[in-house]
């Protein structure tokens, strides 16, 4: 892997200024991987709250990670999107962006979207103007009549809402929906962005087990088309979506494999599932 890593400081000089290639290309994910973390360290004053992590994601990847309140999860979802800078390491999006270089604003336009832990919806606006007004903005919707808008609107719109199962509320308050549902509709938000990688932070907290299950089948619907990075404490959850879990803790992995081979790690029983 490493030699990916040696392949990208190999171009180095192209990264020097601004953030890579223009925006048009898109993320270059030409040797497989989305995502690279290389020796990410995170400083807070005296706190280190991400220690030397190295992370890759490969292309169309559902990764999970899991670990006990405080262990950097967020902070690392923050160092991917810009919100927080590495003090020290190297953080790419697929070969050719350099994100410690871009502002949260390229990061995002570069294919890049994230839900927070808390949703963020506009509560006095409906589904649909929520879901226009998260619209890329070189395809700006200033009229919210539906057979008003672009066709490629359109089709993007109608093709969100029923992955996010919200077709039948669309001239609905995000206000009025249940706490499930706005989630649902801060993941259409990203979707209209057309991101490659999607991070969630914790997307079933506070959801009935009912909007848990739909969530799990929302995640591996958007795994056919995106590569996904999904946080959570819910392990009824990452066992339905999970193929490889990495554990974090203190800011450093602790193990990755599959949810069983972390489970059964010894070092995971002690720092997470044991306490
Ligand atoms: N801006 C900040 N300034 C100082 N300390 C911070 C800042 N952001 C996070 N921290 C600290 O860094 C550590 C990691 O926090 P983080 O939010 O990444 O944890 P987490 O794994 O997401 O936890 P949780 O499961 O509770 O969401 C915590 O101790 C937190 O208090
Ligand atoms: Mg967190």
């Amino acid at each position: 892997m490493s030699e990916h890593v040696a392949n990208i400081h190999q171009h180095g000089g192209q990264f020097g200024e601004g953030y890579g290639r223009a925006k048009s290309e898109g993320a270059d994910f030409s040797h497989g991987v989305a995502l690279y973390l290389e020796k990410v360290s995170v400083w807070f004053d005296s706190f280190r709250a991400l220690n030397d992590l190295s992370l890759y994601i490969q292309e169309g990847e559902l990764r999970c990670i899991i670990g006990p309140n405080g262990a950097g999860k967020t902070t690392l979802m923050d160092v991917i999107t810009g919100k927080t800078r590495p003090t020290e390491g190297t953080a790419f999006f697929g070969q050719n962006y350099n994100l410690a270089k871009m502002t949260t604003e390229q990061i995002a336009e570069s294919g890049i979207g994230r839900k927070f832990q808390k949703p963020t919806v506009f509560e006095n606006f409906t589904v649909m103007e929520n879901l226009l007004l998260a619209a890329p903005k070189d395809k700006s919707v200033k009229k919210s009549l539906f057979n008003r808008l672009a066709p490629e609107i359109k089709m993007a719109l109608q093709q969100t809402l029923e992955q996010i199962r919200l077709t039948e509320f669309v001239k609905k308050p995000a206000g009025l929906l249940s706490h499930g549902q706005k989630q649902w509709l801060e993941i259409g938000m990203l979707l209209m962005q057309q991101p490659k990688l999607i991070l969630l932070d914790e997307p079933v907290a506070g959801m009935t087990d009912a909007e848990t299950e739909r969530t799990a089948e929302l995640c591996l619907e958007l795994k056919k088309n995106h590569t996904l990075v999904v946080v959570e404490h819910d392990m009824s959850f990452i066992d339905t979506i999970s193929e490889k879990v990495t554990v974090l803790a203190q800011g450093a992995i602790l193990a990755e494999g599959t949810l069983a081979e972390v489970q059964a790690n010894e070092d995971v029983i002690e720092k997470y599932l044991g306490r």
